[in-house]
């Protein structure tokens, strides 16, 4: 049984780590939507849209919506490895009947191991990542080297990976693994000070309430050659 944690905030600004619940943390499980098995198409889960648009561990989901409004030419998947929030995004996407929002519960390093095809992919978020700070957690970390080697196989040349994260040390991380990976270039754009895509996701509303900075790194595709 874990406690109720409740803060006066509404449930589109609150953060992962604020609602933990007094369910059956397995209750979520059997009904939390899934990735197709095997090797699957992202191309085809919503045929006919323009483009194509990870939000990785997007938690209670208010960035995935926000990317709906802003690009409706976009296909957006989102991939959460929480079942409850998987599972809640999913019944609000089927509320408001936004077919071109894909959501998947699962560790987007597996599913995203079995995704095709290579450089389908134009943008992936990752809004405030790896909330785990005890070194054995390390192999949960959801940026990685490997990781990278993933998503360099998905996106398109000239595609965009888009980090932010309120704790700098680990933007430094991903601004290091990104400039040494031979897929992606920071030169130009590595940190900014502004958001450029000006959608919100719940954790960057809490970093701004609590004063905390917001540290972004944008990296791009390069070129197949
Ligand atoms: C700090 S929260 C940030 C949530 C949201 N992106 C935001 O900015 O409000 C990190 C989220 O990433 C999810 N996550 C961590 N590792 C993941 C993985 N390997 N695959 C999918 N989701 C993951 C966690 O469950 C959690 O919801």
């Amino acid at each position: 049984m874990v406690l109720v944690k409740l803060r006066p905030a509404t449930w589109e600004e609150m953060t992962c780590e604020e609602m933990q619940v007094s369910e059956n943390p397995h209750r979520y499980r059997a009904i939390a939507p899934r990735a197709p098995e095997g090797q699957f198409r992202l191309d085809q889960v919503a045929p006919g849209t323009r483009t194509i648009e990870l939000d990785l561990g997007f938690g209670r989901g208010r960035s995935l919506f926000a990317r709906a409004e802003q690009e409706p030419g976009a296909h957006l998947v989102g991939i959460e490895v929480k079942t409850k929030w998987a599972f809640k995004v999913d019944q609000r996407r089927r509320e408001l009947g936004i077919e071109r929002i894909a959501v998947y519960c699962g560790d987007a390093r597996e599913i995203l191991s079995r995704a095709e095809p290579e450089g389908c992919v134009d943008r992936v978020f990752i809004h405030f990542p790896d909330p785990w700070w005890k070194k054995r957690h390390g192999k949960r970390k959801l940026v990685s080297a490997p990781f990278l080697d993933t998503l360099g196989r998905l996106v398109r040349s000239g595609g965009e990976i888009f980090f932010q994260t309120d704790v700098e040390s680990r933007a430094e991380e991903y601004a290091a693994l990104v400039s040494a990976h031979s897929l992606f270039d920071t030169s130009r754009d590595c940190f900014l000070d502004e958001n450029p895509f000006g959608l919100l996701s719940n954790r960057e509303v809490r970093a701004h309430a609590d004063g905390l900075p917001v540290y972004r790194v944008l990296a791009r595709r390069r070129s197949i050659s």
